[in-house]
């Protein structure tokens, strides 16, 4: 495995992302002893940027990485996100990224991780009802209280990116990027480069699709979030199958999966990226982690490149009013 840094913060340029252990996705939470052995797997294979979020579950996907990581803690860079679960009443999936949720979003995430720090604490969403310059400063005050290491943000636009920047240094952004998704590189990746900041895409296979090994929607589970993605509907599903069968066909003559080759292509993107694919299974920890030594050809890099990005919209219009792009 190699290891880049994301500002200061060196990590494995593919890390770990463990929200479908137990949140959104089909077997969610049915088998955390496969989830566990997935992250003791990771790591042995050099994985260290391990990411979560309190509102996974919520709280559910943080209690297991602290079960996971018991022993370990030393090994990972542990990342973490607050900002969706209003603990003043209104509960989770509100935003709110005011100082005093923060302080107490920080507390039960330290105890569930088992832990007395936070490697990369990130602001899950832009809270429209809080200047950016009052959480960066509530981080800030967390970084000098040993409580965190470092700060991000997920799915902020370049604006927001300057002003939290300006008070506490961003170390990473989170936000959605991979073949099916290319939003970032026209304004933020530019800002981030400018600014020496780490990119971490999330959902770097597509949520799936881009594996080969999602053909149907009648294989998700009743509450499998994907059921309600606008790219998993209708005729946008059907092109996005289309295209990552272009993906297979490419994986075929490279001698390595499409998932890998979906990884790869990310890779080839520049120093300052990490993605976190997700998976709760051994095998596939191993196939992704793999795609480190995967090597494509300048052609297929520029084919890859000139796949047009997936049809639909990534989240549905409620899920959509919350990102900045
Ligand atoms: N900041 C944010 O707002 C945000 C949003 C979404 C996700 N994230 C983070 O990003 C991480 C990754 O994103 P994601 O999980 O949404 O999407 P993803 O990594 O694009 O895809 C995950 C899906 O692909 C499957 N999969 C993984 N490896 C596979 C392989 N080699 N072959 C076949 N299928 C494979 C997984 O199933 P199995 O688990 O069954 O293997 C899962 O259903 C998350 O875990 C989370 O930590 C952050």
């Amino acid at each position: 495995m190699r290891y880049i840094k994301l500002r200061d913060l060196e990590v494995s340029r593919i890390g770990l992302g463990a929200m479908g252990m137990s949140h959104g996705y089909t077997g969610s939470g049915t088998d955390d002893a496969e989830s566990v052995r997935t992250v003791h797997r990771a790591l042995e294979l050099g994985v260290t940027l391990v990411d979560t979020a309190e509102i996974y579950g919520p709280y559910t996907n943080e209690e297991l990485l602290g079960r996971a990581l018991k022993g370990r803690r030393d090994q990972v860079v542990l990342a973490t996100k607050f900002g969706l679960v209003s603990h003043g009443g209104e509960g989770a999936w509100n935003p709110d990224s005011s100082p005093a949720n923060i302080r107490t979003a920080v507390e039960g995430s330290l105890k569930r991780l088992g832990t007395d720090h936070i490697d990369l604490y990130y602001q899950h969403r832009v809270d429209p009802g809080t200047p950016i310059e009052e959480t960066a400063g509530a981080v800030r005050e967390l970084i000098e209280e040993g409580k965190v290491r470092a700060f991000g943000l997920s799915e902020a636009g370049p604006d927001t990116i300057r002003r939290a920047h300006a008070v506490q240094p961003v170390t990473a952004v989170q936000s959605e990027y991979s073949l099916f998704t290319r939003g970032v590189e026209e304004r933020v990746l530019p800002v981030l480069r400018e600014l020496n900041i780490g990119l971490v895409p999330f959902s770097p296979l597509g949520r799936g699709v881009l594996t080969g090994t999602v053909r149907s929607t009648d294989q998700f589970d009743e509450t499998d979030f994907r059921r309600g993605n606008p790219r998993f509907t209708g005729e946008n599903f059907r092109r996005n199958l289309a295209l990552a069968d272009e993906v297979r066909a490419l994986a075929d003559e490279a001698g390595a999966t499409p998932g890998q080759v979906a990884l790869a292509w990310l890779l080839s993107r520049g120093d300052d990226i990490a993605p976190i694919p997700g998976t709760k299974r051994v095998a596939r920890v191993e196939e992704n982690t793999a795609a480190d030594a995967v090597t494509l050809t300048a052609g297929q890099l520029e084919r890859l490149t000139a796949l047009p990005p997936a049809a639909g919209a990534t989240h549905t219009e409620a899920q959509a009013r919350l990102l900045e792009r």
